[in-house]
């Protein structure tokens, strides 16, 4: 039993490292997967703001509509530019090499991301852009030091400015450390709708990493409530065969 215990406990210790996401606090995503309203406030966002410099190249428009409750046509008008067809996957014109010059990183695709950071990574990511005018867009990233990417999302969210505090170490080095956030600039949300908006595209990036997850929940609970029912006819059936020996 013992071994089966520590056999357990080790099984779950990378998990928990690879939550922990290098040493930085992050805050919790609090993702609804079943929210279709949710994902497809997502999907708009990401369409908008995102899909001219990162792709999804795994995800196909009508697919994708499909899993998140719209209809090809809500996905024509709304989520797709003119040129592009419903079966095409979300890939965007911008060259590699084009990209690299322009941003030093080319940008990633962005379909198993939320696989790759984890969802509280990215949710955290999103919130913690700071002015950092050393920086070529001239914002940084608590989660993300020195990245490579605007913040595009300022004109909702707004910009602000790092809080920060300095500690000492045991050795004496001195380290700079992010306390909190001072708004500049405001943007058109306020703080409640932008956490909202930062959480409805982690969904969605969530989704597009697995879309197969929206399926396989139910058939989770599919799956249960068929044990349950067998567990029931498996106990009567268990009562009457041993009905005549006791
Ligand atoms: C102007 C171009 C541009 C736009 C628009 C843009 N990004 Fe980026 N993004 C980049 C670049 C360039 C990088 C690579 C940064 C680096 O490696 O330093 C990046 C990196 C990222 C990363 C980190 C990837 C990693 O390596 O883990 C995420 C996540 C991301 N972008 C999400 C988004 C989302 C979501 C949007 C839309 C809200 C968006 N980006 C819009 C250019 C862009």
């Amino acid at each position: 039993m013992k071994k089966l215990i520590v056999a357990c406990v080790f099984a779950v210790l990378p998990v928990l490292g690879m939550a922990a996401g290098g040493g930085v606090h992050l805050e919790k995503a609090n993702i609804d997967l079943r929210d279709n309203a949710s994902l497809q406030r997502g999907a708009k966002l990401f369409v908008n703001y995102c899909l001219s410099c990162h792709s999804a190249a795994y995800q196909r428009y009508n697919r994708m509509g499909r899993d998140i409750g719209l209809s090809d046509e809500q996905v024509k008008e709304h989520l797709m530019l003119a040129s592009d067809k419903l079966g095409e996957t979300m890939t965007i014109a911008m060259p590699t090499a084009d990209a690299k010059k322009w941003f030093g990183n080319p940008p990633p695709d962005l379909s198993v991301i939320a696989r790759a950071r984890g969802v509280d990574w990215l949710y955290t990511y999103f919130k913690t852009f700071y002015i950092d005018e050393s920086r070529p867009f001239g914002v940084n990233n608590k989660v993300f030091p020195d990245v490579g990417m605007p913040h595009v999302l300022w004109e909702l969210e707004g910009m602000k400015k790092a809080v920060t505090r300095t500690d000492t170490d045991a050795e004496g080095n001195e380290h700079t450390v992010i306390t909190g956030y001072e708004m500049v600039k405001p943007g058109s949300m306020n703080e409640a709708e932008y956490d909202q908006a930062a959480r409805d595209l982690t969904a969605f990036l969530a989704y597009t990493g697995e879309p197969i997850q929206l399926k396989r929940q139910q058939i989770g609970v599919y799956v249960l409530i068929f044990l349950l029912f067998f567990f029931v006819v498996a106990y009567l059936l268990k009562k009457e065969y041993w009905k005549d020996v006791h």
